[in-house]
């Protein structure tokens, strides 16, 4: 049941952080550190970046190894959606990543699971891969419920998208773990993710892929170890995505394990 993709997709989230220098900066160090002539095809990276600086960046990641992504989509097509950005948008300017339903948008934005779920819909709908974050509370996690929580975020998401979830990528990303510097342990993101993969492939056909991602404080110290999990295809990473010599290290540990 565990068995994982031998590529990894590496994803940074730079959440609300960065400036028009520092983003130039940043992006400057990593395709330095991460040129495209020395890129095997293994791992796959890419870096979600606030809304207002995704010009600049597809402008800086141009025929780069390193893809754009964005941190939300509207659930809406078009119109008087004040302050909302869609998905056709999103491609407009280069992205090919998208994340919904990450936890803080969950629990500041009162995202719901069925919202979450048009949301994906609309980044496939133009050809977006949606990278949908699940994830449990600690509270819930002490209840035991970790298992409902996941399968019914999920859940969701494929009922609504059943015929395109390969195109899906999952990010198991426990909320407690989010930013705290307390990273599951390979055990319990593997038992998670094994659950999620199951559920995947009851909703795909059989030679589909599953792209299943590890969140929550992953830095330079654990990423080998997490990424060598059987069942964990990549990570989503925050707070080490910001420095650029963090988010390398962690681009070569995915580089080192995937050969193996
Ligand atoms: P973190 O964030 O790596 O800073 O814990 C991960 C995320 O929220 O995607």
């Amino acid at each position: 049941m565990n068995q994982s993709n031998p590529h990894k997709l590496i994803v940074g989230n730079w959440k609300m952080n960065g400036s028009l220098a520092g983003n130039a900066a940043l992006i400057q160090d990593l395709l330095i550190g991460w040129p495209k002539s020395q890129a095997s095809g293994r791992v796959q990276a890419a870096v979600c970046v606030p809304s207002v600086y995704l010009t600049p960046c597809s402008g800086l990641l141009h025929h780069s190894a390193v893809d754009l992504g964005a941190q939300d989509v509207s659930a809406h097509e078009a119109g008087a959606y004040t302050g909302e950005v869609s998905a056709a948008m999103l491609r407009d300017v280069g992205v090919r990543y998208v994340i919904v339903g990450h936890s803080e948008r969950r629990q500041y934005h009162a995202e719901t699971d069925q919202l979450v779920a048009q949301k994906a819909q609309k980044a496939l709908a133009v050809g977006i891969t949606p990278v949908v974050c699940v994830g449990e509370t600690l509270l819930e996690r002490q209840a035991g419920q970790t298992a409902d929580v996941v399968k019914r975020q999920l859940a969701a998401v494929i009922q609504l998208n059943g015929h395109c979830v390969s195109e899906i990528v999952v990010a198991y990303e426990p909320v407690w773990a989010i930013g705290t510097g307390q990273t599951a342990t390979a055990e319990q993101a593997q038992e998670v993710h094994d659950l999620l993969r199951a559920q995947l492939k009851a909703a795909v056909s059989m030679h589909e892929r599953i792209c299943i991602l590890y969140g929550g404080s992953m830095n330079a110290g654990n990423a080998k170890s997490l990424l060598s999990t059987p069942g964990i295809d990549g990570g989503l990473i925050g707070g080490a995505s910001l420095k650029a010599t963090d988010f390398l290290s962690i681009l070569a540990d995915a580089e080192a394990v995937s050969k193996v």
